[in-house]
Order: structure tokens, then sequence, then C-alpha cells
């Protein structure tokens, strides 16, 4: 029993931050080695379990942002601070951060996807991957939809910041249309020393990919991350496997070459 791997541990909620009408982030007392771009599986006794990308962390605390879509989501959203949820991990593979070391990092994230790649912005803004320049372009449905509005200011400062949002809106001022149209204006960059991380909704991913691809950018650049239905998280049970390819242990992080081969 003491070392089973699908034990969780219990987490209290230290604080809850409301995003959107349905999603939350729950900031949780753990501690664990954490790479930007992993996940947890995230549980309730007698309700379920699934994995939850880390949206941030620092020594004394994990952050989860989390999307009410089902039966253990909807109950996570109901928790109030002080509660507890239990969580086992860090799994999966994080972003190769020593390969973005002296390079110009362009991450693109779409809807949620800003919630596993808030990890690799921060620490790409607070100089601990030693990236020569960051661009960010987070692109959403609509306003409402808008997730981590409260540090937008800080990173507009920090780094090449370009939210948009689908459509023009009554009462909206920023940017519109799809990432893609903003991804063909970067050709001020040398895409000889950059690397580029994409992750959103499939059809955003591969959309983003190939207009990367187009301008030029080598698929060995270009790294995404791949939800997939997962049951143990840690390789046993074969319920995120693609051919060869284990999601929960080869990804959710995986390179361009290799995540462009699963296609199921
Ligand atoms: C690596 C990885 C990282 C992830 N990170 C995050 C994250 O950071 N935040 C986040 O919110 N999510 C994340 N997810 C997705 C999350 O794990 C799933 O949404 C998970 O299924 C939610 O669990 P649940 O029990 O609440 O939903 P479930 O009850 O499993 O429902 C999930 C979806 O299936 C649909 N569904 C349920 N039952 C049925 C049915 N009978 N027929 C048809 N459709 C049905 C629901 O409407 C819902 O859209 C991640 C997934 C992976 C693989
Ligand atoms: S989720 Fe069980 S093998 Fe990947």
């Amino acid at each position: 029993m003491k070392n089973n791997p699908y034990r969780p541990v219990a987490a209290r909620i230290l604080k809850i931050t409301r995003e959107t009408a349905i999603e939350f982030t729950l900031r949780v007392e753990a501690q664990a080695d954490i790479t930007p771009g992993q996940f947890f599986q995230v549980s309730l006794p007698r309700t379920g379990e699934a994995p939850i990308s880390v949206s941030s962390f620092t020594r004394d605390w994990i952050e989860f942002t989390i999307r009410a879509v089902g039966k253990l989501t909807n109950v996570l959203h109901q928790l109030k601070e002080g509660d507890t949820i239990f969580i086992r991990g860090p799994y999966g593979t994080g972003f190769p951060l020593e390969k973005y070391k002296d390079r110009n990092l362009i991450i693109v994230a779409g809807g949620s996807g800003l919630a596993p790649v808030r990890p690799l912005i921060q620490k790409a803004l607070d100089g601990s991957i030693g990236v020569k320049s960051l661009r960010l372009i987070a692109g959403f449905k609509n306003s409402e939809g808008i997730l981590f509005s409260h540090q937008f200011e800080d990173w507009a400062d920090k780094c090449d910041f370009t939210l948009t949002i689908d459509k023009p809106e009554p009462g909206w001022t920023g940017n519109t249309g799809m990432v893609t149209e903003h991804i063909r204006k970067l050709s001020d960059i040398d895409f000889a020393d950059t690397e580029v991380v994409v992750v959103g909704p499939g059809v955003m991913m591969k959309f983003s990919t190939a207009e990367f691809v187009l301008l030029g950018v080598a698929e060995e650049k270009i790294w995404v991350s791949f939800e997939r239905l997962m049951s143990c998280g840690i390789g046993k049970c074969g319920h995120c496997k693609i051919d060869y390819t284990y999601v929960c242990l080869d990804g959710p992080v995986l390179n361009y070459t290799h995540a462009s081969t699963l296609i199921d």
C-alpha cells in the first residue's frame, strides 16, 4: 500500500479565483518538483478523477485552472476555500526548457490552452529559462472566455503580447481575428533562432502549426500539448494510447514531428 502509485495526497484549497462563468482556478497547498506543461490527476472520493494541467506553481502551492464540464469538474466548481481535494503527480512531459535557452520563444495559446502554458510564460518572464525574447499570442472565442486577465498588464510590460478575440464585439477595442491571422504577421522574426509553442483546441493547433510551417519554421522547433482521454496517467491502462505513443508518459508536451503523426 505504501508504494501504491494510484494513491493521491490531500491538498487544502488556499484560494479560489473565478476566471469566467465556468472556469476557476484552485490554489492548493502542495509541494512538488514540477516542469511547466505537466499535469496532475485531481480527484474527489466517490466523485471521480481527471487529468488537470498545472497553471501556476511556487514552492508552497500549485494552481489548477479548471473548466466545469462534467462529473468531477462540476463538483470542484462548488468547493470553497479551506476544502480539500486529492492530487497525484506531477505526470507527463513538460516543455523542454533547456531547448528554449538563448532562443526567441513564441507561445500561441487558444482558449483554455493558456492554462498549461502559463507556468512557461511565468518562467520565461522571470528570467529562469534564459530566453532571448518572448512573443505571446493569446486568442479567445469572445471576451467572456478570457482567462488570467489580471496578469495581462504585467505580461504586456515584459513581452510582446497580443490578445485577440475571434470577432468584434460591442465595447471591445482590442485585437480581433483568430490567432492564425496574428501568426501571419510575425514576418520580422529570425525563425532560425526561434522555438514555437502552440497549445489549444485540436483545430486551433492544426491550423496554427500549419501557419508556422508556411512561415518557414522547422517542424522540430514546434511544440504542442496534447489532450487525450486518460485513466491511470502512468502508462499502465492504455486509455491514452495512440499507435505506440502513451500520451500520459510521452506527452502531453510533444514535438510537432511526433505529434503530427498522431492523427486518430
Ligand atoms: C493532459 C491533460 C490536461 C488537462 N488539463 C486540463 C485543465 O488544465 N483544465 C481542465 O479544465 N481540463 C483539463 N483537461 C481535461 C479534463 O481532464 C477533462 O475535461 C475531464 O474529462 C473532466 O472530468 P469530469 O469528470 O469533470 O468530466 P466528465 O464527466 O468526464 O465529462 C467530460 C466531457 O465528456 C462529456 N460527457 C460526459 N459524459 C458523457 C456522455 N455520457 N456522453 C457524451 N458526452 C459525455 C461532458 O459533457 C464533458 O464535455 C486535461 C486533459 C488532459 C488529458
Ligand atoms: S492514461 Fe493509462 S496508459 Fe496513459
